[in-house]
């Protein structure tokens, strides 16, 4: 293997460490820790999946947690007075609720309904406003596209005058990572082409990526000979493409398959992230780190 592994693993364990000792510091000196309230709705395998380990980490790290499941019939109205009653409460500071959420339920009044300066998930049009004005204006960066940016910065990877290539332009990857990678700051600093379905030479732009960030949702999207030699890959496709049964559980677990050709890319590129363990737990992470800033805005100490 040629390329250097970012692994978001490990890159999460440093972030966790730092988040920690702050809580411990705040708690000490201000007598309140983070809180975090998670709406579940439903039983989706995967968002009970996604929302249990939130919490967990939540409570790895100190914080008030408060995991509150509604079924999946729940109205939009009830989902709503929910809404209100986190936004009211002191003791929480971020709020999120886990999507994709039931047919019957307006999203966009759900997401448009918490507070935006609790909303540590980046959703809220306050929050997407805030990120395009970028530097000090941003509160809460998604969660997602400010795991990647975190991980190209610590992997030492220069950003500045690079040309980033971003694949796909979902509003919870794409659009983000593509505005937050031009604007000015600490990296970014960036020449930014965003393609997608639509774009006639995919390929042609893939190979004069610097950085090539992918987030197509489609397995082996990318082809080794779209990647130029010594560039940064950041595979954000997490295809579910089967099953196992784990060594460790014994239990059946889904086989992941980024949107990138790993083992052959790895041999060309500079530096990658590996599927699983590389944007993954970074997610998480990041959503910690913006519970801990509401709280830190609140106190006014940042
Ligand atoms: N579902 C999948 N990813 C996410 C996320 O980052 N936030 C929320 N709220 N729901 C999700």
């Amino acid at each position: 293997m040629s390329a250097k592994l970012i692994s978001g693993t490990e890159i999460r364990e440093e972030i966790l460490a730092e988040i920690d000792a702050e809580v411990k510091e705040i708690k000490a000196k201000h007598g309140v820790v983070p809180g975090l309230a998670t709406i579940l709705v439903g039983e989706s395998p995967a968002s009970i999946s996604y929302v249990t380990l939130k919490i967990q980490t939540a409570h790895r790290l100190g914080f008030k947690e408060i995991q509150d499941n509604q079924s999946d019939d729940i109205s939009t109205e009830d989902l709503l007075k929910l809404i209100d009653q986190y936004n009211n409460d002191d003791s929480i500071h971020g709020i999120l609720v886990q999507l994709p959420l039931p047919d019957q339920i307006d999203e966009k009044k759900i997401l448009n309904a918490i507070d935006p300066d609790k909303d540590v998930d980046g959703f809220h049009p306050v929050n997407v406003g805030r990120l395009m004005i970028g530097g000090s204006e941003v509160k809460f960066p998604p969660c997602t596209p400010a795991g990647i940016q975190e991980m190209i910065i610590r992997a030492g990877v220069e950003t500045s005058g690079a040309e980033v290539v971003v694949v796909g332009r979902s509003n919870i990857v794409g659009k983000p990572i593509a505005n937050m990678m031009f604007q000015k700051g600490e990296g970014a600093n960036s020449t930014v082409t965003v393609v997608h379905t639509r774009t006639k030479d995919l390929a042609g732009h893939c190979k004069r990526a610097d950085i090539l960030i992918v987030a197509a949702g489609v397995p082996g999207l990318v082809k080794p000979e779209w990647i130029k030699p010594g560039a940064c890959v950041i595979d954000v496709g997490v295809n579910r493409i089967g099953e196992k049964i784990s060594e460790k559980t014994g239990k059946k677990i889904a086989i992941l398959s980024g949107d990138v050709d790993f083992d052959a890319a790895k041999e060309i590129a500079g530096s990658i992230t590996p599927v699983p363990g590389g944007v993954g737990p970074m997610t998480i992470t990041m959503l910690m780190k913006n519970t801990l800033k509401s709280l830190k805005f609140k106190l006014g100490i940042i």
